[in-house]
């Protein structure tokens, strides 16, 4: 999509040349802003992607969204790999990548390289997402030595809710802050290429995203971070309930939708539809 909201001429898009893990990282070194978006069917990862989207995540957002769960952490691996292969298969130049659900990777090494695997094997995915620091930067070691790509998540990781109790903005405190600076150096030293902020204070996101090589994507981290990214459904005004600060809503979904089914309703019934030339 170009600054001007037109989709991607054919010319524009023949240029375009599949996003890895490395273009991220080269286009922090260029100061090339980074743009994500969430995808979990077919249809919205073929928009996505043809749209010029530079990373689509299999979010475990699917939860909220999909799944209309309060959390995100009933999100089953089988769950996850039926959404990640459905995406994959419209995914043409975008960088895939597949959130691991909680409980996937906190057992043991062995159990968190198999299900990492699973998902790499299963969906054609280009890399994972699991959330947290320095807790996680063993299982980290050993997805990059075996050749799975990590994206990390600090801030607000959503899997930690109940140990978390609200939603509210995290590292407004010296120590949360420190701690999430540090866990940052320590994912980028366990191999991550990239990592999510979630729900920090930008001055916080800006010190982080400053203080490493790889790219930080932010979500309600502010605009210092190397990228952005938001739920679709949030952005599209799907989720009318959802109002926090940091999303914006570039469309209205839910009421454009709802007026479309009244408006099919009122024709069915009023016998408009179907008219002749909708008929055989
Ligand atoms: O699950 C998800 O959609 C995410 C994004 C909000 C970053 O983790």
């Amino acid at each position: 999509m170009s600054s001007t909201g037109k989709s991607l001429t054919a010319g524009q898009k023949k240029e375009r040349k599949k996003i890895t893990t490395k273009t991220l990282v080269t286009m922090k070194q260029r100061g090339e802003i980074i743009s994500a978006l969430t995808a979990y069917d077919f249809l919205m990862s073929r928009y996505l992607d043809e749209a010029g989207i530079d990373v689509m995540l299999v979010g475990d957002s699917l939860g909220n969204v999909i799944q209309g769960n309060a959390t995100t952490l009933t999100v089953t691996l089988d769950e996850i790999i039926y959404h990640a292969k459905i995406v994959r298969k419209a995914v043409k130049t975008a960088l895939l990548v597949v959130d691991l659900p909680f409980m996937s990777y906190h057992v043991d090494l062995q159990e968190s390289v198999r299900n990492c695997g699973r998902v790499m094997k299963e969906t054609g995915a280009d890399a994972v997402k699991l959330e947290g620091g320095e807790r996680i930067a063993e299982t980290v070691k050993h997805l990059v030595k075996v050749g799975i790509p990590v994206m990390g998540h600090l801030g607000l990781t959503p899997q930690s809710i109940n140990i978390f109790g609200t939603y509210v903005t995290r590292g407004t405190d010296p120590k949360e802050a420190r701690q999430i600076q540090k866990d940052a150096k320590i994912l980028q030293d366990a191999g991550c290429f990239g990592i999510v902020l979630e729900k920090i204070p930008a001055s916080l996101a800006k010190k982080v995203t400053a203080s490493l090589k790889i790219p930080t994507i932010g979500i309600g981290a502010g605009i210092n971070c190397d990228g952005q990214i938001l739920v679709t459904h949030d952005m599209l005004g799907m989720t009318e309930m959802f109002h926090p600060r940091f999303v914006r809503k570039y469309l209205n979904i839910a009421e454009q939708a709802k007026n479309a089914f009244r408006n099919y309703i009122k024709d069915v019934k009023s016998k408009k539809f179907p008219s002749r030339s909708e008929s055989y």
